[in-house]
């Protein structure tokens, strides 16, 4: 795959989970046995991204952490014989040849601004972007991004956005594509709406935290001023470069691809009772104790 880098926003402030996230980043709050973002590094590098550029904030040091090489745990584990946890710990990353970088957001001005804080170290690389609290598919073994890198080179665009459908009500959550004509499983785009009232979306097909981008996203998020929430919006830059006539396009994520948005209490504790349902080890026996609860007596 020709595009090896991803930008890795995780410097939002968590307010949503509170108080779950008043000091440690969302992006580590486990689904399962793991961490988010390592769902989201997994499936980046199953995809072929090599290159990890995280633009954390204040507090997320134990993203940069997670990822470390921890010599001392690992000697531990070795010398009391536990190798199959080693096997958890150990990253194959170097072997792979990953590596992980990290900038800061220096003030909370949006996910447009914090992608924007990647410019001096992109330069003139097209790139992904991967919302760092987003897990796509159960264990993450989705490969939508390469999917959206071939669309990239295919067509000559300059951006290429993931989308997935959501109830009508939802809109209000997400960015919306209004799509040139009929939208299939590839799509051409004409516009992007963040966030917008029930009544004014343009379809229900909401921007699912995966992106492509050509170089020209930096100097429209540079033009881009405060929108929905006083905060500098990708979404809003995304339809500045439609504007000007930069080709887009969307794809939509296949059935097997949904969503697993830790950004809400609604949303985390149903991805994490997924998740620990699917387990390899445990699941089974999750699922006959939760069926055990659901089948006891209301209390109260
Ligand atoms: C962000 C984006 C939005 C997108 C969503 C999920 O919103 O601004 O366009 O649909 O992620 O990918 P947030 O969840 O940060 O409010």
């Amino acid at each position: 795959m020709s595009i090896d880098l991803a930008i890795i926003p995780v410097a939002g402030l968590g307010t949503r989970l509170l108080p779950a996230t008043k000091s440690q980043p969302k992006e580590m709050l486990p689904v399962g046995r793991k961490p988010v973002v390592q769902y989201v590094v997994e499936e980046l590098t199953k995809s072929g991204i090599r290159r990890l550029l995280f633009i954390t904030s204040r507090g997320k040091t134990s993203i940069e952490y997670h990822f470390d090489s921890d010599n001392e745990l690992v000697s531990y584990l070795r010398q009391t014989g536990r190798e199959e946890q080693l096997r958890d710990v150990v990253f194959s990353h170097a072997e792979q040849g990953v590596e992980f970088f990290y900038t800061r957001q220096r003030e909370q001005r949006g996910l447009g601004h914090a992608v924007l804080c990647a410019r001096p170290l992109v330069g003139d690389e097209p790139c992904v972007v991967a919302l760092g609290d987003s897990i796509i598919g159960i264990h993450a073994q989705s490969n939508i991004v390469a999917r959206m890198v071939e669309e990239f080179e295919r067509t000559g665009a300059d951006l290429v956005v993931a989308f997935e459908e959501v109830p009508a009500k939802d809109v209000v959550h997400y960015g919306i594509a209004e799509p040139k004509g009929s939208a299939g499983r590839v799509f051409e785009l004409a516009d992007v709406v963040e966030k917008p009232a029930v009544g004014e979306a343009p379809s229900n097909l909401a921007v699912a935290a995966r992106y492509v981008f050509s170089p020209a996203i930096f100097p429209a998020l540079a033009e881009t001023p405060p929108g929905k929430g006083n905060e500098i919006q990708l979404t809003d830059a995304i339809r500045r470069l439609l504007r000007q006539g930069h080709k887009g396009i969307g794809i939509r994520l296949e059935a097997s691809e949904r969503r697993f948005d830790v950004g809400n209490f609604a949303t985390y504790f149903r991805t994490f009772i997924e998740f620990a349902l699917a387990d390899e080890e445990l699941g089974s026996e999750l699922r006959e104790f939760v069926a055990g609860l659901l089948a006891e007596e209301p209390r109260g």
